[in-house]
């Protein structure tokens, strides 16, 4: 390797290679340019090396003839390797194929940084069998994969295009604490921890500091992680994840419903107009449609009635929300009841089945949060329903909760009470409706979610960067 290391020289009579990305090549055809990057692919044929080079912005296809072709073993260079590339980029010939449309006939090259081959090698690590406890270990190596980075491209172009969207919408970004000292979503997902001597917790959602903005900047959002100690292991739950959240002033549910279908309709139109994501998304997503507006709107009770109608049942629970099971250890099923939380397995079914988006609004008080606003008139048969809605997709299911919120201080106090939360942190958030109340609403909605539902991934997993789920905080 020294001796051709040594062999290889740049010839300096040549003329100067341009420095580039590999997303910046096509102007520079017919040029000589020089190129960093992986290799992702290595083929040898009749003396000749046809390698594939990665850099993060694309592929690039390069030959190495003659000498170029036996220096530094490049034979047997095992891929993910790191090299210097230069050479003449020149279009392919008409029939031929190469990412980009050109291939590079290098002049010079020169290994960076060597990759293991044997036991080691990338190639081993990686097959059909690989575990997928090992390729959780190795998720810092999975991300280099061709599926993996195109999802993680899309979710960039995501969350630009939302931004794009809200800024058209003249929704203000701002950046919430992460570290709090109240809860939204319940104390049972709580990720506690010591602050000075205080109790402090992870935030499971920034709306309550959204809310405060209101009168300050106006309309909100932000993208903020939040945290929740789930318990299950599900394809659609994080310990962590990316919530893009928005709160609007001066607003009734229907505009709440209206709003949400505008910017997600928005965002996925402006992914479609891109070139690059729209490649993305058929890549990963060959059936792709955008969905047609406006989304399909069914309230809570009708679901209840929808499932009912359909068989689709759920397992009988005690007390503690465990299933109860009969003589011969299987569940017992039973039918739907208003009143019931509609469990992940019959929500997906329903709008699986349905398979269009469906805004499901007026859950009963409850089953949701304490700062939910109650819909007027709708205590029916003892039963009081809330301004609330979830955003349901096919093949994941929600991925938006949003509501309308208490806007009146007496109501407020009246939800802490029931659902036994000591007012006092909260002062800040309650003080909202002490000066100057307004009407107002806002929406969560789960960035993994959204882009398993667009780039049709099985698991939420795959959507994150580095996902934590119950146990997993590695690497
Ligand atoms: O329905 P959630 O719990 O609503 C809230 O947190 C509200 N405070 C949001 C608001 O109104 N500003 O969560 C909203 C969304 C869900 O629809 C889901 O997409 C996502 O956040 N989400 C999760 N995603 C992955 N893993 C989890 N454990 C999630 N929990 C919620």
């Amino acid at each position: 390797k020294e001796k051709a290391a040594i062999e290889l020289v740049e010839d300096p009579s040549l003329p100067a290679a341009v420095k580039a990305k590999i997303n910046r090549l096509t102007p520079l055809r017919s040029k000589r340019v020089r190129v960093l990057g992986w290799v992702h692919r290595l083929r040898s044929q009749k003396g000749l090396i046809f390698m594939v080079v990665r850099d993060g912005t694309g592929y690039l296809q390069a030959v190495l003839a003659g000498k170029l072709s036996q220096a530094y073993d490049a034979p047997t260079l095992p891929t993910e390797t790191s090299v210097e590339l230069v050479g003449n980029l020149q279009a392919v010939p008409e029939g031929k194929t190469a990412p980009g449309g050109h291939e590079l006939s290098v002049d010079y090259w020169r290994v960076i940084g060597a990759a293991p081959g044997g036991d080691d090698a990338f190639t081993t690590l990686f097959n059909e069998s690989t575990k997928p406890d090992i390729l959780n270990d190795l998720r810092h190596l999975v991300l280099r994969s061709e599926t993996a980075s195109s999802v993680l491209k899309l979710r960039s172009m995501l969350l630009s295009s939302f931004r794009q969207s809200y800024a058209e919408h003249n929704v203000l970004e701002v950046t919430p604490p992460c570290l709090v000292q109240t809860s939204v979503e319940g104390g049972a997902t709580l990720f506690k921890l010591d602050y000075y001597g205080q109790d402090a917790y992870l935030t499971q959602s920034s709306q309550l500091y959204l809310e405060t903005c209101l009168p300050s900047l106006g309309d909100v959002f932000c993208v903020q992680e939040s945290f929740r100690a789930e318990k299950s292991l599900t394809r659609r739950h994080l310990s962590e994840f990316t919530h893009l959240e928005a709160e609007l002033a001066f607003i009734s549910f229907d505009d709440l419903m209206t709003h949400i279908e505008a910017i997600i309709c928005d965002t996925i139109d402006r992914l479609l107009a891109n070139p690059i994501s729209k490649e993305l998304i058929s890549t990963l997503n060959e059936n792709y449609k955008a969905p047609s507006r406006p989304f399909m709107r069914l309230s809570y009770v009708d679901a209840i009635k929808w499932l009912n109608d359909h068989g689709i049942q759920h397992a009988k629970e005690d007390a503690e929300g465990n299933p109860i099971k009969d003589e011969d250890g299987k569940e017992i099923m039973v039918d739907h009841v208003v009143g019931d939380d509609i469990a992940e397995a019959a929500e997906r079914r329903m709008v699986d089945e349905i398979n269009r988006p469906i805004f499901l609004y007026g859950f009963p008080v409850e089953i949701k949060s304490f700062y939910m606003k109650k819909a007027p008139g709708s205590s029916k048969g003892g039963q009081v329903f809330t301004e609330s809605c979830d955003l349901l997709m096919p093949n994941v299911g929600e991925v938006v909760g949003g509501s309308m919120r208490i806007s009146d201080v007496d109501e407020l106090m009246a939800g802490y009470k029931r659902e036994g939360i000591d007012p006092s942190p909260y002062y800040w958030f309650t003080d909202q409706r002490k000066y100057g109340t307004c009407e107002h609403g806002g929406y969560g909605l789960g960035v993994e979610r959204f882009l398993a539902w667009i780039a049709n991934r099985y698991t939420v997993r795959e959507c994150s960067l580095y996902p934590r789920w119950t146990g997993r905080a590695t690497p």
